[in-house]
C-alpha cells in the first residue's frame, strides 16, 4: 500500500511559500505538513495562524498542522479557522490534553496526538477512543535534518498494538529519507512527514524526492535493515 507522504514545509523557502507549496503539491505531495513552533515548547519559532491561511490556497490537499507550542488550547479555533484540517498537539504540551483533542474534534477538524521520543506510547491509551491520528516523532520536535531516532521502530508498533485495528493514521515525522522510510513503514507508519529529504535540490527535485521515498518505502528502493 503505498504511503502518505507529507512535505514538511519547514524546509521550504520562506520567501516564497505559497509558491513552494503549490510546486510541492504538483510534485506529488498527499498532505501538506505544517510545522508551528513557539520557542517555548521547543527552542525555535516558525509562524502562526496568519501565515496558514495565507497559505492555505496554495494547495487543496490536507493540511497537517503539527502545533508545537504550549499551551495550545487557546490556538486551536484560530489554527481550524486558518484552514487547518487535522490539527496535531503533543502530549507534553500541558496538563489537558483530553480537552485539546476533544476541541479539535468539536471545531470539526481530524485530531491527532504526537509523542515525543522521551514519551512512552502509553500515553495514547487515555485517549485511544479521540485520535484520527498518532504522530511518533522520529527526532526531538525543533529542527529539521535531524538523524532518525532508530528505536522509535518500536514504539510505532506499540502505538500501532494499542490501536488494536483502528482506522487511525500513524504518521512518523523526523529524518525520513528513502533509507529510513521502510523502517518507518514496515513498523506500521502509514504517513511519512519529510522535509530536508523533500526540499533538498530545489523545485525540480521534488518529485523524485517524494517519488524515493515513496518507492523505499512500499519496499522496491532504498530499503535498510
Ligand atoms: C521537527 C518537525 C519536522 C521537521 C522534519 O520538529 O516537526 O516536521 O520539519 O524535518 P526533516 O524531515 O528534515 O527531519
Ligand atoms: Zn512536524
Amino acid at each position: 500500500m503505498s504511503p502518505i507522504i507529507a512535505p514538511s514545509i519547514l524546509a521550504a523557502d520562506f520567501a516564497r511559500l505559497g509558491e513552494d507549496i503549490r510546486t510541492v503539491d504538483q510534485a506529488g505531495a498527499d498532505w501538506i505538513h505544517v510545522d508551528v513552533m513557539d520557542g517555548h515548547f521547543v527552542p525555535n519559532i516558525t509562524f502562526g495562524p496568519g501565515l496558514v491561511a495565507d497559505v492555505r490556497p496554495y494547495s487543496d490537499k490536507l493540511f497537517d498542522v503539527h502545533l508545537m507550542i504550549a499551551p495550545a488550547d487557546p490556538y486551536l479555533e484560530a489554527f481550524a479557522k486558518a484552514g487547518a484540517d487535522l490539527i496535531t498537539v503533543h502530549a507534553e504540551a500541558g496538563p489537558h490534553v483530553h480537552r485539546s483533542l476533544q476541541t479539535i474534534r468539536g471545531l470539526g477538524k481530524k485530531a491527532g496526538l504526537a509523542l515525543n521520543p522521551g514519551t512512552p506510547a502509553e500515553a495514547l491509551v487515555p485517549v485511544v477512543d479521540l485520535v484520527d491520528l498518532v504522530l511518533v516523532m522520529t527526532v526531538n520536535p525543533g529542527f529539521g535534518g535531524q538523524s532518525f531516532i532508530r528505536p522509535m521502530a518500536d514504539k510505532i508498533r506499540q502505538v500501532r498494538a494499542i490501536l488494536d485495528g483502528r482506522d487511525v493514521h500513524v504518521e512518523v515525522d523526523g529524518g525520513i529519507a528513502p533509507d529510513t522510510a521502510p523502517i518507518a513503514a514496515g513498523a506500521g507508519a502509514d504517513v511519512l512527514v519529510a522535509g530536508s529529504s523533500i526540499f533538498k535540490g530545489g523545485a525540480a527535485n521534488y518529485a523524485g524526492n517524494i517519488a524515493a521515498i515513496r518507492a523505499a518505502a512500499q519496499g522496491q528502493t532504498g530499503a535498510a535493515a
